[in-house]
């Protein structure tokens, strides 16, 4: 069970992106990176901010990863969040530094990383050992191993251990079971957030919830139109996915 802690994101031994016009690489300090832009050999005291060069003299500025940088340059294993919905899920839970949270599945480990750099105090579980590996090195380029503790195995097999927490959040297809314990999975007022990319499982989950006596509960349809704006005029793109899932949100009164 985590413990409360001072919020800090621990930027030792991080990777940084270094950015060229239209191209970024995720580089570790100290690494060699070749590419047709040459050779670009990072220095191991590399800081944001520097701007290195290759042999051939192009140069990339270093930055330090942002939440949308991790959802595109985390290795990815299960499907992650989009970080509009994880807007969503910290907008309507709350989740604020110094909170306890519980997520489940950590998959690629984004929804895990975007609370953890907030402060929260992450307890996450994926049942699949390597995608939890991969997860642990995630948190690690995210700069909140210290902050999300990514456990290896079935949050279901675990959940006489677990309570207390301020937000629980879930992206599996058995969350009706999780759900089913939110009374002492949460504290009182604490909140739930269950993303689900099918219909039929979000209302299992509701009822689920109304089952245990879950107040405010909420489904959203994750709908969202890019716009484009052009010499002709101004529309909503015609590309791209506008639906990604259901968020189900509900409090413990
Ligand atoms: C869609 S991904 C989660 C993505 C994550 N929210 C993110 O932002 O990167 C779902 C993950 O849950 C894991 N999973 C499914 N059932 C589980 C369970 N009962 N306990 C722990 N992990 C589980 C899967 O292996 C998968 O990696």
């Amino acid at each position: 069970m985590a413990t409360s802690r001072t919020p800090s994101t621990n930027w030792s031994n991080v990777a940084y992106l270094f950015v060229t016009d239209d191209r970024e690489y995720l580089l570790d300090p100290g690494e060699r990176f070749e590419s047709d832009l040459g050779i670009l050999e990072v220095p191991e005291d590399v800081a944001p901010g520097d701007v290195v060069e290759t042999h051939l003299g192009t140069a990339f500025t270093v930055r330090r990863l942002r939440g949308p940088d991790l959802f595109t340059h985390l290795e990815r294993t299960g499907a992650p969040m989009m970080p509009r919905d994880v807007g969503l899920v910290v907008g309507k839970t709350g989740v604020a530094a110094g909170d306890r949270v519980l997520d489940a599945g950590t998959g690629t480990g984004i929804l895990s990383a975007y609370m953890g750099r907030m402060g929260a105090d992450v307890v996450t579980y994926e049942i699949d050992a390597d995608f939890a590996d991969v997860a642990r090195a995630n948190m690690g380029i995210a700069g909140v191993a210290d902050a999300v503790d990514v456990r290896t195995g079935d949050v279901t097999e675990d959940l006489d251990e677990l309570s207390g927490f301020d937000v629980v959040t879930l992206d599996t297809e058995d969350a009706p079971t999780v759900v089913e314990r939110a009374p002492t999975l949460l504290g009182r007022g604490g909140s739930l957030a269950v993303y689900s990319p099918f219909v039929e499982n979000t209302r299992e989950v509701v009822a689920t919830a109304e089952a245990v006596g879950l107040q405010g509960i909420e489904t959203l349809d994750t709908i969202q139109r890019e716009m484009d704006f052009d010499d002709r005029g101004s529309r909503p793109s015609t590309g791209g996915v506008g639906h990604t899932g259901y968020l189900t949100f509900a409090r413990r009164p």
